[in-house]
């Protein structure tokens, strides 16, 4: 166990502690050339990047571990950057084009994927060209509606059941890699918000950072439930172990916040964690009960099975419908923000159960202490 992290019982170390992670390891052309020019901190990308098919963002698997872990290092620097790499790099030219050929191939893939014809470029005003009026109410309401039961393909429902305390721990340490910055990506869309949708949003959000008490923030909440588990919580410790689809859901949150032009999205995306976390969290609070993960681990989510039910409210009747009362054109892309999301959530389940079933690791590689 590393310094800063306890056990069961003993509080976490601040979520706070502000020195950036270390650059991850690249696993392809693209996050080499990525890395490779961060680590090195100054000139251009490597000549690889320019025409040469291996390192073509044109080419790559969208949702593959290279581009994903590319784009996830380039969105890292707009939150906490890397040891030794300048707070500056975060609007290096160089690497913003770069970030945008990864972004165009991942969201032109995801609109593809999630079947909406709204237009596939970055940068266009995302207008709400295509698609239908009202895909957005019926995709909210989509979300309220649970499976009957478990239908095999819910994560929540199989650590419910069977989770065991090593596949808890895996579940954690990936998902830390959004939970320690719970919420911040939302918050990047409230200069873009006006009327009801600002003011819901705000609403929602100061709970998430705690409602004017640090040590209740919800990532810190998150790194308290981390030392339970006996995990490291220093923030990004567990890039490296991540596969491609935990960064891609993370991934999609950062290119929906950082882009204007997809605001709706980013709220179709808000919707849907906030409609769907009230009862998971129920069943992923009694995992923790079950498996005896500790009072924190338990905390986290139990506080998620109280504060969703009401931001789900508000996230529907505000923030949702007050965008789409000041901007109706913004239809179908919130409809695309709620399919993306729903469309990456169930390729990493699909991950994560087909190796904890075959009692696999999920992880890249499995967490030291634990071989399963
Ligand atoms: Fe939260
Ligand atoms: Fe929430």
């Amino acid at each position: 166990m590393t310094e800063g992290v306890s056990v069961s019982g003993r509080s976490a170390s601040p979520v706070g502690r502000l020195a950036g992670p270390q650059l991850p390891s690249p696993c392809g052309p693209l996050s080499e050339a990525v890395i490779e020019r961060l680590r090195a901190g100054a000139g251009a990308l490597p000549p690889a990047w320019d025409g040469a098919a291996d390192a073509d963002p044109a080419d790559a698997d969208p949702y593959g571990l290279d581009l994903q872990l590319a784009l996830y290092v380039l969105y890292e620097l707009h939150y906490r950057g890397f040891a030794g790499v300048a707070d500056e790099e975060e609007w290096d030219p160089g690497l913003l084009a770069v970030r945008r050929g990864l972004e165009q191939r991942f969201l032109g893939a995801l609109r593809k994927d999630v079947g909406t014809d709204v237009g596939t470029d970055v940068g266009t005003d995302g207008g709400g060209a295509g698609g239908e009026a009202g895909g957005a109410q019926a995709a909210v309401g989509g979300l309220l509606v649970e499976p009957a039961g478990d239908d095999g393909t819910s994560v929540s429902h199989f650590l419910r059941h069977e989770g065991q305390l090593w596949q808890l721990r895996e579940y954690a340490a990936l998902r830390s890699l959004y939970h320690l910055k719970e919420a911040d990506p939302h918050a990047w869309a409230l200069p873009r918000l006006h009327g009801r949708a600002k003011a819901g949003m705000a609403a929602i959000e100061f709970d998430e950072f705690g409602a004017g008490r640090a040590e209740e923030i919800h990532a810190q909440l998150f790194a308290d439930l981390m030392a339970d588990l006996g995990l490291d919580t220093a923030y990004g410790r567990y890039t490296d172990q991540a596969p491609a689809e935990a960064l891609a859901t993370v991934n999609l949150m950062s290119l929906l916040g950082l882009h204007r032009s997809l605001r709706g999205a980013l709220v179709g995306h808000f919707a849907t964690v906030e409609v769907t976390s009230s009862p998971a969290s129920r069943r992923l609070a009694q995992a923790m009960r079950r498996t005896g993960a500790g009072p924190a681990a338990e905390r986290f989510y139990d506080e998620h099975v109280e504060a969703d039910a009401v931001h789900e409210q508000v996230v529907r009747r505000e923030v949702v419908d007050g965008l789409l009362g000041d901007e109706p054109g913004l239809d179908a892309d919130v409809a695309f923000g709620i399919g993306a999301t729903l469309f990456l959530e169930d390729r990493l389940s699909a991950h994560l159960l087909g190796a904890w079933r075959a009692q696999r690791s999920a992880l890249r590689s499995p967490l030291p202490d634990r071989e399963p």
